[in-house]
Formats: structure tokens, C-alpha cells, sequence
């Protein structure tokens, strides 16, 4: 079987989940950054995104939006990688998601992610620094991240379509 995960990312948690997938899926997989898809000629397309001040990062929203006829002829999965400690909108997440896929997706992956505020650009630590104010909390690294979430859903995948 031969799986394409194309995400993005700023700051690598999403590569690094879209890398345990593979690992699960197997077979003939290939990991590409959205802006380097050159082909979707694959059985499984995995869409990846990490959530950015309440939206997934545009790149793969817009990646979903050019790609959207050609993508609905494939078997497409999502994903999109949060921080669980930070808000209870997932559910909103998978709807702002699904808005840009094809109609017919198999499934949906909600996955915890990771920051360290130290790491971040200004910009960045501006705005978590201001989100953290308005809750009352302060975190300096928050590592949500879960491999046997993620291989628990490449698996299912593999199994649907494979
Ligand atoms: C500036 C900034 C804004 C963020 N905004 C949100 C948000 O609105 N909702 C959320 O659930 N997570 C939010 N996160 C958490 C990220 O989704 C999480 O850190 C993710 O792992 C980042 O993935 P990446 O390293 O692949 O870019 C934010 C993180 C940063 C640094």
C-alpha cells in the first residue's frame, strides 16, 4: 500500500507525529511538507496540521482547498496536532478541518502536541504570554504528545485500506 502523509509545521511536533503514522501505516510510506507534494498518486493521502490561535496552519488548509477535486477521487485521512491543556475546542477543530477537505473523509486523528515558550519566535511568546494572562496560568514547555494515540490511528488506517 502506498501512503502519502503531507502536513506542515512550525516548530516540528507535526513531523514528528506524521513520522510515528508511518511507522504504524507501513508498507510504502512517504512523509512530504504540503509545499513539496508533487504527486498524489498514493491509495492513502494523510492530511496533518498543527492549530494555530484557534485555525489549522493555512498552508494545509490551503493545500486541502487547491487539491480538493483530485482528493476526492482518494482515500484521505486527517489530522491535527493541538494542545489539549490549552482549549476544549477539538470538536470545533475537526469541523474547521472537514470544511476544507473532500466530502468523504475515512477518519479524523486528534492528536496532543508540544511547545517549549522558549523556543518560540517573539511573536509567538507574545501571543501564548497574552493567552496564559488571560487564563490565569503560565507554562513553560507543555508536551501533550501520545505515540500509542497516534499508532492506535495508522493502524486503523492500515487495516481500513489495506
Ligand atoms: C503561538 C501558538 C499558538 C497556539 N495556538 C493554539 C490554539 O489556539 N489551540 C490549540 O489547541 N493549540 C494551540 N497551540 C499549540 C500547538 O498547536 C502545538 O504546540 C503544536 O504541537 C504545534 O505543532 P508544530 O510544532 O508542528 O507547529 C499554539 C501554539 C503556539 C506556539
Amino acid at each position: 500500500m502506498k501512503t502519502l502523509i503531507a502536513y506542515d509545521t512550525k516548530y516540528g511536533t507535526t513531523t514528528t507525529i506524521a513520522r510515528w503514522l508511518c511507522e504504524a501505516i507501513a508498507g510504502d510510506c512517504v512523509i512530504a511538507k504540503v509545499a513539496d507534494v508533487t504527486s498524489l498518486d498514493y491509495d492513502l493521502i494523510v492530511v496533518g496540521a498543527p492549530i494555530y490561535t484557534d485555525e489549522p496552519l493555512s498552508s494545509v488548509t490551503q493545500f486541502l482547498h487547491d487539491h480538493r477535486e483530485a482528493l476526492s477521487r482518494k482515500n484521505v485521512a486527517l489530522f491535527f496536532v493541538y494542545d489539549k491543556l490549552l482549549t476544549t475546542k477539538s470538536e470545533t477543530y475537526v469541523e474547521e478541518l472537514r470544511e476544507y477537505a473532500p466530502p468523504r473523509v475515512l477518519a479524523v486523528g486528534i492528536f496532543g502536541g508540544y511547545f517549549d515558550i522558549n523556543v518560540l519566535t517573539e511573536h509567538d511568546r507574545y501571543t501564548m504570554e497574552d493567552f496564559f494572562r488571560r487564563l490565569g496560568k503560565r507554562y513553560d514547555v507543555v508536551d501533550s504528545r501520545n505515540k500509542d494515540e497516534v499508532v492506535r490511528f495508522g493502524t486503523l488506517l492500515r487495516d481500513t485500506i489495506g
